[in-house]
């Protein structure tokens, strides 16, 4: 840690975090470290000392969304002359000393690697935790901010990762979701993500194994078996595929072809067609015409991903692109982004349909929040389920159910075996 942000005191802090999951994961473990210095977390931003504001960069929107978040924090700094606001993360990376000039009233700001020898191991909840095994990326997708924001790839010694995973155990954990910007990349003296997955499975007391994101490029035959074959891995991936059109993947830089993408789909639906795939996409990509669009859509009807992440192209100050001339209107990239989120909902109705009659294991979240009746968990292909409320029925608890029925995007189940 280079930046020392508690004085001795006891203090009372509020973490704002916004953005993908290496944030939540990063916010996390600035919590361990403040609980470890003695600090305490605040029920609310109203009754800390000291709010810290993860930010995103990866759309500009992101950023106008915490910027106005911290604006709207100013007058608890004139309720509370000892507050302290800073600001972390990509933003804070992105835009630098900047944000002072924007938001005079901020005590600090700090990039992603200004905390990067926070101590790890915090959980997200008691029975599932996230573990980053990867920080940075070197891919310099054309329209990406992450490598400028994040810095070069760095992968996590092996043992560590382990020895991590053996103490969230130990707390009571049973599902783990490894994190990397590009995860299936992982390498480490040897060692491919493969062997990383076969290691993880082989921890006692772990039921169910995640990672987020892969990249395409890094999907090899090793990889490939073991995630067929070893039953602790959850069958779901969510990977990013960006665009349908070979043209604008090349022009994004994202190193791999429609074809190669659908491979991947390909071999991991055709030994289970319930595998779960969701995905991110970008519409409107400079120069993308109606023809290089319309392969997009195909690519949706032809993957049929089980749900999708769709963006509007937004340019970034620093990234290739942004240097790219922009021909679509903001209400022309709108308009293309709208289709794909009305043929991604028929889609994901279609294959939530395909659950129906099926017996899965889901793992309870929480109670509904629209109904104490019942409990919400996830199945190991990563949709939501609904079940009733049994009296023994706890967060983190496996149980077996038969899919009865769809209601909007989520599923209705029946427990088996109460
Ligand atoms: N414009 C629009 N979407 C973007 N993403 C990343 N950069 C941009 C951008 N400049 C999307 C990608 C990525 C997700 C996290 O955000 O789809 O996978
Ligand atoms: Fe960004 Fe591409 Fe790296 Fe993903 S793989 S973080 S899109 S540069």
């Amino acid at each position: 840690m280079q930046v020392r942000l508690l004085n001795s005191f006891l203090l009372n802090y509020f973490i704002i975090s916004y953005g993908c999951q290496m944030n939540e994961y990063d916010s996390a473990r600035l919590a361990a470290f403040l609980e470890f210095q003695g600090a305490i977390p605040a029920i609310n931003a109203e009754k800390a000392d000291m709010i810290l504001v993860n930010t995103c960069s990866v759309r500009a929107k992101a950023e106008e969304s915490a910027i106005a978040r911290i604006r709207d924090l100013k007058p608890l700094k004139e309720r509370n002359k000892s507050l302290k606001i800073g600001v972390l993360g990509c933003m804070a990376k992105n835009r630098g000393e900047s944000l002072f000039k924007d938001l005079p009233f901020l005590d600090f700001v700090l990039g992603p690697k200004d905390y990067g020898e926070l101590p790890a191991a915090k959980l997200a909840n008691n029975y599932s935790a996230f573990i980053a095994i990867q920080s940075g990326c070197n891919m310099k997708c054309s329209y990406c901010i992450v490598p400028y924001v994040r810095g070069m790839e760095q992968y996590r010694e092996v043992d560590s990762v382990l020895k991590e995973i053996e103490e969230a155990v130990a707390n009571g954990v049973s599902e783990v979701t490894l994190l990397g910007q590009t995860v299936n990349g992982y390498r480490y003296k040897g060692l491919s993500f493969a062997s990383l997955l076969r290691r993880v499975a082989d921890v006692k007391g772990i039921e169910r194994i995640r990672f987020m994101s892969p990249h395409p490029k890094h999907y090899s035959g090793e990889l490939l078996e073991i995630l067929l074959c070893e039953p602790k891995i959850a069958p779901h991936v969510h990977l990013p595929a960006q665009s349908g059109s070979n043209s604008i993947l090349k022009k994004m830089k994202r190193q791999y072809t429609r074809e190669n993408y659908l491979s991947i789909v390909e071999a991991l639906r055709s030994s289970n067609s319930l595998y779960g795939i969701t995905t991110d996409i970008i519409c409107g990509y400079p120069g993308e015409t109606e023809e290089e669009f319309e392969e997009t859509l195909s690519l949706l009807r032809e993957a049929k991903f089980d749900s999708a992440f769709t963006f509007a192209y937004s340019p970034r100050e620093g990234t290739p692109s942004a240097l790219e001339k922009e021909f679509l209107s903001e209400k022309q990239k709108k308009a293309r982004l709208q289709k794909i989120i009305d043929l991604q909902h028929s889609i994901t109705l279609e294959r939530a349909k395909l659950m129906i009659g099926q017996s899965e294991k889901i793992l309870l979240e929480k109670l509904s929040r629209k109904n104490s009746d019942e409990w919400v968990g996830k199945t190991g292909n990563f949709k939501r389920v609904v079940v009733k409320a049994q009296p023994n029925f706890r967060e983190g608890m496996y149980v077996d159910c038969v899919i009865e029925g769809v209601k909007g995007h989520t599923l209705r189940g029946v427990a088996s075996q109460f």
